[in-house]
């Protein structure tokens, strides 16, 4: 049955009132549709009770923490920016196998959260999970950051209650919200971002200096494939080589993937059908512009047996 967006709006909104009651509730959010739709979501049901997180893991898009928390306040939500890049490489540091680096992401980004929650003396934590979380970590397919109940992390252990409003809807549903809620079509016209951030798309290691490249290389595709709107378009950094020639000199270089998809829900994707041109443009300003890669690779593996991200 096709969602009727402001009848649900109501009704989350007068849950989530009933919950939280007199209390206080902090929503963490990452730029991402869900998280951005839900923090707005929240905020028309607790003003100044809610306190929209944005915990800067280092693991961001190019100013994504300043945009983010820019048109949060903008939009009257009080908003705090916490700086832990630093705690994040920390965990991440020696790992390359994808669900252990999950894991390192997921407990950094709860303990943060948990010590935020007992500076701010919240009751609750309120979250973006959508319906297609849930699935693909019940699937073990792999276990997405924000299905605490299902990775085994127990609210009760930060002293909180989850309140995950948008968890029965799929993302064209999550954007229908978006739009009756009066968002801007660029927050719920967004693509996707997962949590654990860039982390998704370096295999291998994590380490700054490989964020580094890998969010040049993710600003360059997403400026130039943006007009093609396509689901999600990204970079990805592999952890394999190759040699290639900069500067008249042999180069044992880096690998990047330019992965774009068509999907409508993140279960299923198709690879975007990139105009040649597009892709060459693209190769050429990554292999300028990031002097540590030496080649350039499109994706065109659909989900499944793919996934989206690379880890
Ligand atoms: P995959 O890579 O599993 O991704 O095909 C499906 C969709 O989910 C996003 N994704 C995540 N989102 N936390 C999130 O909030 C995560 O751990 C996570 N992993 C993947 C991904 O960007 C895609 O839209």
């Amino acid at each position: 049955m096709a969602l009727n967006a402001k009848e649900f709006i109501n009704d989350t909104i007068k849950e989530i009132k009933k919950k939280v009651r007199k209390q206080t509730a902090i929503c963490a959010t990452s730029g991402g549709v869900d998280s951005m739709v839900c923090a707005f979501l929240a905020h028309r049901a607790l003003g100044k009770k809610l306190i929209a997180l944005f915990i800067d893991d280092g693991l961001m898009r190019q100013d994504e923490p300043q945009t983010v928390a820019k048109i949060l306040r903008k939009h009257g939500i009080r908003t705090v920016v916490i700086p832990a890049s630093h705690n994040f490489f920390k965990a991440l540091k020696g790992k390359d196998d994808p669900e252990d680096m999950r894991k390192a992401f997921r407990d950094t980004f709860y303990k943060t959260l948990g010590k935020a929650v007992k500076k701010y003396r919240a009751q609750h934590l309120i979250q973006g999970t959508i319906a297609a979380d849930v699935a693909e970590t019940k699937g073990k397919i792999k276990s997405q950051h924000n299905v605490l109940s299902q990775i085994g992390i127990s609210p009760k252990k930060y002293g909180l209650s989850i309140i995950e409003p948008l968890v029965t809807l799929y993302k064209p549903d999550v954007r229908k919200v978006g739009k009756a809620l009066g968002l801007s079509k660029i927050i719920y016209q967004r693509m996707p971002f997962p949590g654990p951030g860039l982390a998704t798309r370096v295999v291998g290691e994590v380490t700054p200096k490989r964020v580094r490249i890998v969010r040049k290389a993710t600003q360059i595709v997403e400026k130039e494939i943006k007009r093609l709107k396509p689901f999600q378009a990204f970079a990805v950094l592999l952890s394999d080589r190759a040699t290639g020639v900069k500067k008249g000199e042999r180069a044992f270089g880096n690998i990047i993937v330019i992965r774009s998809v068509e999907s409508k829900n993140a279960m299923t994707a198709q690879p975007t059908k990139v105009p040649y041109t597009i892709l060459e443009k693209i190769q050429k300003k990554i292999i300028r512009e990031i002097p540590e890669v030496t080649k350039v690779l499109y994706d065109l593996t659909p989900k499944p047996p793919s996934t989206i991200e690379y880890i």
